[in-house]
C-alpha cells in the first residue's frame, strides 16, 4: 500500500509518498506566500494551503499506482489561529506560531490570569505565538470577526477537514493552543471560558495515528485517488518531526532545523517544567514530550544568505569557514528576528551581531550566524539539564541538517552526539508513517518507527571544540539581558 505524508510547513507545503515498507518513493513541495502585514505580524492564507496541497498530492503520484493509496496524515505547523462561520468560509487570515502581536493579551494571560492557573489547566504558561491569546487578540480587536466564529482550527486541521468534512485535530497539536488540559488529553473548560469560546466550536481531539474519516467522493475525484483513503489526525510539525526521526518513547532528543528551531524531548510520562520555560505537550506516540523553541533557524540562516548577502549557494559560502575557526570567532549574533520564544518568551527581542572589527570576514558573520541558532537552542537544552534531564546525543532533521559544517558546530556547542537520519524529511516522514499506523500496516508508532528510521551516521563532539564553545557560551548568555532594555526603547520607537 502507499501512503501521504503531508508537512503543512511556513514556506511550503511538502509531500511525500511512502511504501509500506517505509521507503520513501516521492516528495514533490510547493511554496506559498507568508505575509507580514506588521513589524512582527505574521499571517497566511489557509486557502493557499489547501489549493497548493491539492495540486501537490496531484504531483506526488504522478507515475504511481493510485489505487494502491491507503492513507494520508500530516506533520502541520502548530499554534495557527484558523477561524471558520457558519458557511464555513475563512473568516480572516490565519495568525501563525511566529507572530508577536498578542503582547497584551499574553501580559493578561500570564499576569492576571496568573502562570500558576494556565501551568495547573494546561501544563504551559502563555506565548505570544499559541493560539489562545491570538483568539483573545481577536475578541479585543476584531469584535465582529470573533461574534462570527464557528469553528476554530489549526492549520493541517484546515487540510484534514477539506479532505475529509471532519472537524478533528490530534493531541500533540492542541497542546500548542492553551486551551487543552494536556496531562489528560482533553480540552480545558476553564481556559475555554477564559477565552470566551465553547468546546463545541474546538475539534473533536484524537490520539495522533487515529483515523478521522475518509476521503469526501468529490475531492477522491479532484486528487484521483480512491474513495476510501483513510485520514489519520497527524501531529503538529514538532512531534511528526519526532515521529519521522525515530524519537518516541522515553528520553530522546530531536533538534528540528527549519524556519524554526526546536529541541524536542520524548518521555513516557507526564511531566511539567517548573520554570514552564519550556514547553510541555503530548507526543503523537501516545506519551509526552518537553519542548524548547526558537522563532527563527534555519530561516537565520536564509535570511542572511538571500536577503543580505543576495547569494544562493549555502554550501559554496560555507566553504570559506575554516576548521580552525570554530570556537575561535569573535563575532557573535543574537539570532531574534522574530522576537523569541523558549527560553526568554520576548516577542520584542531582535537580531543583534555583535564583536565585529575591521579584520571580520564575511566566513566569520556566516559562522556567528550559524552558531547563534546553536547558543539559541542550547539556552533551552540547558533548561532541560536544569530539570536533571540526562542526554548523550539527539537526531536531527529539517533544511539546516543538510549542513555537515552546521551539524558539528550544534554537536560541539550543545556537547550532544548527533544521529543523521537516511531522510531528514521529519516531519512528512512522520505525517506518512502515522497514516501507516492508522491502516494497521504496524501495531504502534514506536513499532512503525523501530522498522522505517535508519540512522546513517553520528557527529561525534570533540572535547577540544566543546571546551572551547563553552567558554564562548558564557558571552553568548550575557547578550541577551544586555540587550534587553534597548529592544524594548526600539519598541517604544517603533510604536
Ligand atoms: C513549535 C512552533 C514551531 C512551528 C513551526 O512550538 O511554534 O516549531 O510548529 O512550524
Amino acid at each position: 500500500m502507499l501512503y501521504i505524508g503531508v508537512d503543512l510547513g511556513t514556506s511550503a507545503v511538502k509531500l511525500l509518498l511512502m511504501d509500506s515498507e517505509g521507503r520513501i518513493l516521492n516528495i514533490v513541495s510547493r511554496e506559498y506566500p507568508l505575509y507580514f502585514p506588521h513589524p512582527g505580524w505574521s499571517e497566511q492564507n489557509p486557502r493557499d494551503w489547501w489549493e497548493q496541497t491539492a495540486a501537490g498530492i496531484s504531483e506526488l503520484l504522478q507515475g504511481a499506482d493510485r489505487s494502491l493509496v491507503a492513507g494520508i496524515s500530516f506533520g502541520g505547523q502548530m499554534h495557527g489561529l484558523v477561524i471558520l462561520d457558519e458557511r464555513d468560509e475563512v473568516i480572516r487570515p490565519a495568525i501563525l506560531w511566529n507572530d508577536g502581536r498578542t503582547h497584551e493579551e499574553n501580559d493578561y494571560l500570564n499576569h492576571v490570569i496568573g502562570r500558576e492557573k494556565l501551568s495547573a489547566y494546561t501544563a504551559n504558561i502563555s506565548f505570544a505565538g499559541f493560539t489562545a491569546p491570538k483568539l483573545l487578540w481577536v475578541k479585543n480587536k476584531e469584535p465582529e470577526n470573533f461574534a462570527r466564529i464557528r469553528r476554530i482550527m489549526l492549520p493541517k486541521d484546515y487540510i484534514a477537514y477539506k479532505l475529509t468534512g471532519v472537524h478533528c485535530t490530534d493531541v500533540s497539536d492542541a497542546s500548542g493552543m492553551l486551551l487543552f488540559d494536556v496531562k489528560n488529553r482533553c480540552w480545558s473548560k476553564e481556559m475555554c471560558d477564559i477565552c470566551g469560546v465553547s468546546v463545541e466550536q474546538l475539534a473533536k481531539c484524537y490520539e495522533s495515528s487515529q483515523k478521522v474519516g475518509t476521503v469526501l467522493p468529490d475531492v477522491a475525484a479532484r486528487l484521483g485517488i480512491p474513495e476510501n483513503v483513510a485520514v489519520a489526525a497527524g501531529a503538529g510539525d514538532n512531534a511528526a518531526a519526532a515521529v519521522g526521526t525515530g524519537t518516541v518513547g522515553d528520553n530522546m532528543c530531536n533538534i528540528s532545523l527549519g524556519t524554526s528551531g526546536t529541541i524536542f524531548i520524548s518521555s513516557g510520562r507526564f511531566g511539567v517544567d517548573r520554570f514552564n520555560a519550556l514547553h510541555s505537550f503530548a507526543h503523537a506516540d501516545g506519551h509526552y514530550h518537553l519542548m524548547g523553541c526558537m522563532l527563527s533557524a534555519a530561516s537565520c540562516n536564509k535570511w542572511w544568505m538571500e536577503e543580505i548577502l543576495r547569494a544562493k549557494e549555502y554550501n559554496r559560502e560555507q566553504q570559506d569557514i575554516r576548521v580552525e575557526r570554530l570556537g575561535e570567532n569573535h563575532v557573535y549574533f543574537l539570532p531574534y528576528l522574530m522576537g523569541e520564544r523558549s527560553p526568554h518568551n520576548d516577542p520584542d527581542a531582535r537580531g543583534v551581531f555583535l564583536g565585529m572589527t575591521m579584520d571580520t570576514t564575511r566566513a566569520d558573520m556566516t559562522q556567528a550566524v550559524l552558531e547563534g541558532v546553536a547558543f539559541g537552542l542550547r539556552d533551552s537544552l540547558e533548561v532541560a539539564r536544569s530539570l536533571g534531564i540526562r542526554l548523550e546525543r539527539t537526531r536531527i532533521c529539517g533544511g539546516g541538517a543538510k549542513s555537515p559544517l552546521w551539524r558539528k558546530i550544534i554537536a560541539n556547542i550543545l556537547n550532544l552526539k548527533v544521529d543523521v537520519i537516511e531522510s531528514e524529511e521529519g516531519p512528512a516522514l512522520g505525517g506518512a508513517m502515522l497514516a501507516a499506523v492508522a491502516c494497521g500496516e504496524y501495531p504502534s508508532v514506536e513499532a512503525a518507527a523501530a522498522a522505517i528510521v535508519k540512522i546513517i551516521d553520528t557527529v561525534e563532539p570533540d572535547p577540544v571544540l566543546v571546551a572551547r564553545y563553552d567558554a564562548c557560551y558564557e558571552k553568548f548568555k550575557k547578550l541577551y539581558p544586555a540587550c534587553k532594555p534597548v529592544f524594548e526603547a526600539m519598541l517604544t520607537q517603533e510604536g
